[in-house]
């Protein structure tokens, strides 16, 4: 039998499971010290959770969702965003009771949307990502575009662009929809036939368009910033000096609407020139005010954003951006070069283990400068080297992987000596 997995899905291994391990660990310990809390939601809702709120006339709903009728007929579909899922979540179990709030919330899980696979475009992805919800203060939003910044900071990235704009309150975007209508009507010709049918349902969708001449059209068209009314604009003039105040670098990006209907006011993206154009956003978020109510929740506003970290991984590995094992613990390769040191090896493995050193033995017979060479690749920081003579003086020679200097230490006392050795004894 010859099975490949689905078409933009991937297998997780080797190397990627380390940069996804670093960025889950680099974004958790934000998230504790901006002090979220972890949700976990469904990997499938009921579909009208996703089409109301996403909204019918953007690609996600109209073309890239996974639904099925279950065995009962009632149609559910996998999740393409964790925004949705969790504000369902929090209105069905109340949860925004007046001592929660802000409740603020993040997740780590996997998304599902039928795009045209590409480098860093999939099927199946994973984001990691916050809401917080039940307030509309200023210092909130730039809280939020902080959180997203340093955890790409922390990550290592130097030259990432954080574009931030306002799509404004109802009110002003309507009034904004009028006149961006009026200027599209008489280029209708022009558009694709996607952004044709984007025109009559919702053309504030033609700015989620990626074709050049679109593109094009909509860059010379008005701007949203021109129609703002003052309290959107207020709020936007307001979050911009807070960022920068925070020695935050942005772009005020003009043609940002992004792909969502459920947006109000803010949004942003963290971008990256070094991935091609047409998924050059490694994460990105925004004030969604209405949802809840449109959830039939309270009437309170929220704002959040989600990181792709697929996308993320796959742009460190092409910057050569390196994970830090940020734990650094010691961790012992064992090479036997006596046939009838096994004993011996449990004992140092159970020594090993039970002081919590990661250990592993090496089962290949093809000398130990192989052996050492794999201990090597594979990130071990000591190699255990017991032969007869070991085993004779109930010893062990310990061979440091990175200096290359080599100890012979009494089993007693091998704990400590490979703490000290691999410095682990100074993290303590
Ligand atoms: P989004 O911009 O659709 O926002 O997705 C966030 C990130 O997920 C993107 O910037 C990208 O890195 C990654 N991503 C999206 N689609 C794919 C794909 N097909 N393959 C690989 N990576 C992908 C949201 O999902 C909103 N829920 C964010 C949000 C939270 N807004 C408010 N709160």
């Amino acid at each position: 039998m010859s099975v490949n997995s689905p078409r933009g899905t991937a297998d997780i291994y080797g190397e990627y499971i380390k940069y996804r391990d670093f960025i889950i660990s680099t974004a958790r310990e934000l998230f504790d010290i901006f002090n979220f809390e972890e949700i976990i939601t469904p990997a499938f809702e009921y579909t009208e959770v996703f089409s109301r709120s996403i909204g019918e006339s953007t690609d996600i709903v109209h073309k890239e969702m996974y639904t099925f009728p279950d065995r009962k007929g009632r149609s559910l579909t996998l999740r393409p965003e964790g925004t949705a899922p969790v504000v369902r979540s929090v209105v069905e179990k109340k949860m925004l009771v007046p001592e929660n709030i802000p409740l603020k919330l993040f997740y780590i899980g996997n998304m599902f949307r039928y795009e045209r696979p590409q480098k860093g475009r999939m099927r199946e992805f994973w984001q990691l990502g916050v809401e917080a919800l039940g307030s509309s203060s200023t210092i909130l939003d730039a809280e939020i575009i902080w959180l997203l910044n340093e955890i790409f900071k922390r990550l290592g990235f130097k030259n990432l662009i954080l574009k931030i704009n306002t799509i404004g309150c109802s009110k002003c975007r309507n009034n904004y929809i009028k006149i961006f209508r009026e200027y599209i009507e008489p280029r209708l010709d022009y558009l694709c036939a996607d952004c044709q049918r984007r025109f009559k349902v919702n053309p504030l969708r033609i700015f989620d368009c990626k074709i050049k001449s679109c593109k094009k059209i909509v860059s010379e068209g008005p701007k949203i910033k021109d129609y703002l009314c003052k309290n959107c604009s207020k709020h936007f003039k307001e979050l911009i000096s807070i960022i920068s105040d925070l020695s935050i670098n942005y772009t005020i990006s003009d043609d940002l609407v992004r792909g969502f209907d459920y947006y109000t006011g803010i949004i942003f993206e963290m971008a990256s020139n070094d991935l091609n154009s047409a998924q050059n956003a490694l994460g990105g978020g925004g004030r969604y005010d209405n949802l809840l109510a449109d959830f039939n929740g309270p009437d309170m506003p929220a704002v959040g954003f989600a990181v792709g970290m697929d996308r993320t991984a796959l742009l460190m590995r092409q910057l050569g951006i390196k994970y830090t094992d940020i734990r650094n613990k010691p961790k012992s390769y064992i090479i036997s070069l006596s046939e009838d040191a096994g004993p011996y090896i449990i004992d140092v493995l159970k020594q090993l283990r039970n002081s919590n050193i990661a250990c592993d033995i090496d089962y290949s017979t093809s000398g130990i400068g192989s052996a050492l060479k794999k201990a090597g690749k594979k990130g071990f920081s000591t190699a255990l080297i017991i032969g007869e003579e070991e085993v004779k003086n109930d010893i062990i020679t310990v061979k440091d992987l990175k200096s290359f200097k080599q100890y012979k230490v009494k089993k007693n006392n091998l704990v400590k000596e490979v703490l000290r050795i691999t410095g682990a004894d100074q993290n303590e």
